[in-house]
């Protein structure tokens, strides 16, 4: 089958500093793969690279046949790339539903027109979103209970599957999740890999995972791939790239040298 995602020989660089290394890797759809690495390993630039945030120094990044490397962010999102952020950005004042709806807009077709004299076809439309946004509330198993909740009122936990379920609105083919499980307990982070596992199997949405706890990275991912300094040391399963000496050497005096989950606070 035909790549989903083809990240060709991407490198990085902020002046001298060079993030993101001569990174090369192919993902098929359906897949759900982990991307492990150390602090500042270059890990969510490659997701900024990939999301239009940033523009590759060099190398290109092809997804679903077309170059999206130099497009805007909007734009990579529209071609059907969705992803979370390490740092939770949700609109606090906003309510739950409110925030999934913000996350369909690019999809809603009314234009300023329309959203001022609201003919039906543009009720109808909301009426659906509305509709739409309730079920990833479902989905996500937070509930429509929560729906008018102001987002910055919601448990720590539940706004992680709120960004989530923002991210599914806009209905991706690749969803990219920093660190999905940061600041979660040890039950949430269980949750959490059900909730992974139904959107590569239930949605049939290809997922690319950065996370440090290496239980949940064993658990979902069909392929690891593991990045330091820039460049990627390692791909294969979860126990291949765990024991491959490059990996062991790069995590050499942090936790996960012993196998254990680094356990980091949200940042
Ligand atoms: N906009 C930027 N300008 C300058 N340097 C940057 C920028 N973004 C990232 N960097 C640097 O690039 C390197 C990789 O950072 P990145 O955030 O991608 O790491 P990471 O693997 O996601 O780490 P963490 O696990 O801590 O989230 C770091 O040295 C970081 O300081
Ligand atoms: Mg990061």
């Amino acid at each position: 089958m035909a790549d989903l995602l083809a990240v060709n020989n991407v490198t990085k660089a902020f002046g001298g500093l060079i993030a993101v290394n001569a990174v090369d890797f192919h993902i098929a759809p359906g897949m759900i793969a982990g991307l492990i690495g150390p602090n500042g390993a270059g890990k969510t630039t490659l997701f900024n690279n990939i999301t239009g945030l940033y523009t590759p120094t060099k190398g290109e990044i092809v997804f679903d046949g077309q170059r999206v490397s130099g497009l805007k962010p909007h734009e990579v999102q529209a071609r059907g790339i969705a992803r979370t952020f390490q740092n939770i950005r949700l609109f606090g004042q906003m309510t739950a539903l409110e925030n999934i709806l913000v996350g369909m807009h690019s999809r809603l077709k009314g234009n300023i027109f329309e959203a001022f004299f609201r003919p039906p076809r543009v009720r109808h439309e909301e009426a659906e979103a509305a509709a739409k946004a309730l079920d990833l509330l479902d989905f996500v198993g937070l509930g429509r209970k929560f729906a008018d909740w102001p987002a910055r009122n919601l448990p720590y936990g539940f706004q992680r599957r709120l960004e989530i379920a923002r991210a599914l609105a806009s209905d991706p083919k690749l969803l990219l999740l920093d660190e999905p499980s940061s600041g979660l307990n040890v039950e949430e982070t269980e949750d959490m890999a059900f909730w992974i596992e139904d959107i590569s199997r239930d949605l049939g949405i290809t997922v690319i995972m950065v996370e440090h706890d290496m239980t949940l990275v064993s658990r979902v991912s069909d392929r690891v791939m593991a990045m330091n300094q820039g460049r990627v040391l390692a791909m294969g399963s979860a126990a291949e790239v765990q024991r491959h000496p490059a990996v062991v050497e790069a995590y050499i005096g942090t936790p996960a040298a012993a196998g254990e989950t680094v356990e980091r606070a949200a940042s």
